[in-house]
């Protein structure tokens, strides 16, 4: 009895190494995809990147003047000193600084989202650049005005011809953001260089901390592949919080009663410069988030199965966190200034 029992871990223990070696084998979990360095971004054929382009998404992203009353740029609420985010919650934005229902997230490597936003209503960045231009709740202007705005201004006007050989258009300023976008990529995080073979880039803790990522506190099951999400939606249940009595999530989209309250697995790379936590900001750190997941999640009819009590002791906590915090990577691709402090002159006006 007991020499088969010996055999049969002896063959499993061999058959793990085979496919660790082969990078197939994820902890516990070994049909999740695996985590591991993140792969080049792809870059879609109908927007190819050129510097050019870069450099006027670049200028926009900045450029307040894509707002109705010409303060608010992406870089209010993305801003690259918050990590590409804003520090709050939930965003403020509109003409009068309202609090909204969501939290701002990062911008660092959405060039890797399968989908947009909270709820994913946008699949690709240029189709997202637009939204919060025209949003009542963010930086409320219309596109005709804001393309009426920039058509004003000389360095636009030429940035545009030589970019796209046409005058300003809504969809060149789309495609010049999500340009610039796709080169705010952090990657060759401690975890990355400990996957590489450097085993001193991550400490013992952030070691354990992994190995119960993926296994004993199976954050795997939905945080997996190189850029920890399954880019699916998931009801977690975390409580309501701000203007919002109540957030469907990705209902909103779909209408299936399954999606009720579910969001999308957001990245953890970064994570530590990304706080507060989840859609709507709920957990200031991510004790308090590892905490929520310890104790089984929060409180919803429809929560996914996958979400129940981890028995963690406060060491395994602290090592998973210890995992986390080796997520946080560097800009691999550009230098970025922080928002230029002289602007195109505003034709008068506007
Ligand atoms: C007033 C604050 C605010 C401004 C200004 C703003 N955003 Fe956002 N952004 C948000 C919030 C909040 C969300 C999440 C909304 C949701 O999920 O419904 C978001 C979502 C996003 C996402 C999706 C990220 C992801 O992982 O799903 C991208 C990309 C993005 N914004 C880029 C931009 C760009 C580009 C601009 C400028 C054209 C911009 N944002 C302006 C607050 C803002
Ligand atoms: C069932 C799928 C699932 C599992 C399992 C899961 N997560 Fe999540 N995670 C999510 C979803 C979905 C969200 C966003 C939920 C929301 O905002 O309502 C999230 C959010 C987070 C956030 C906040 C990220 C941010 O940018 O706000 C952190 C941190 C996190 N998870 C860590 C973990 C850890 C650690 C584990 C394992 C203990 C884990 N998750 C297990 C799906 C999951």
């Amino acid at each position: 009895m007991n020499r088969i029992r010996i055999a049969k871990s002896f063959f499993c223990g061999v058959a793990r190494l085979v496919l660790t070696i082969q990078g197939i084998y994820a902890g516990d979990f070994p049909l999740f995809p695996p985590i591991g360095p993140l792969p080049p971004v792809t870059i879609p054929a109908d927007n190819p990147q050129t510097e050019a382009k870069v450099a006027l998404g670049k200028q926009l992203y900045f450029d307040p003047r894509l707002s109705g009353n010409n303060w608010i740029s992406c870089a209010t609420c993305h801003n690259p000193v918050l990590g590409f985010a804003d520090g709050l919650p939930r965003m403020l934005g509109g003409p009068a600084s309202k609090e909204g229902g969501r939290h701002s997230p990062t911008v660092m490597n959405t060039a890797y989202n399968e989908f947009q936003f909270w709820d994913g209503r946008a699949a690709t960045l240029e189709e997202q650049a637009l939204g919060p231009i025209q949003n009542p709740n963010e930086m409320f202007e219309t596109l005709d005005n804001v393309v009426r705005k920039l058509s004003g201004i000389p360095e636009y006007v030429k940035a545009f011809q030589e970019v796209f050989g046409t005058g300003v258009t809504a969809d060149g300023i789309a495609k010049a953001i999500a340009a610039f976008e796709r080169t705010i990529v952090f990657a060759n995080a401690p975890f990355d260089r400990y996957m590489q073979g450097d085993v001193h880039a991550m400490s013992e803790s952030a070691r354990r901390g992994m190995d119960l990522f993926q296994g004993k506190a199976e954050c795997i099951k939905c945080h997996n592949g190189p850029n920890f999400t399954d880019n699916k939606f998931h009801n977690i249940g975390v409580p309501a919080d701000g203007p919002l009595k109540e957030d469907l999530g990705r209902y909103n989209v779909t209408r299936n009663e399954s999606d009720k309250g579910a969001f999308k697995t957001p990245t953890l790379r970064n994570i530590t410069e990304t706080g507060p936590y989840m859609h709507n900001g709920f957990f200031p750190t991510l004790f308090e988030v590892v905490q929520f997941y310890n104790g089984g999640g929060g409180r919803s009819e429809n929560k996914s199965a996958d979400i129940h009590a981890l028995n963690l002791t406060g060491q395994e906590a602290s090592d998973l966190i210890e995992f986390m915090k080796a997520l946080t990577g560097e800009l691999v691709q550009i230098t970025y200034q922080s928002a230029p402090l002289t602007f195109p002159r505003v034709p008068v006006g506007f």
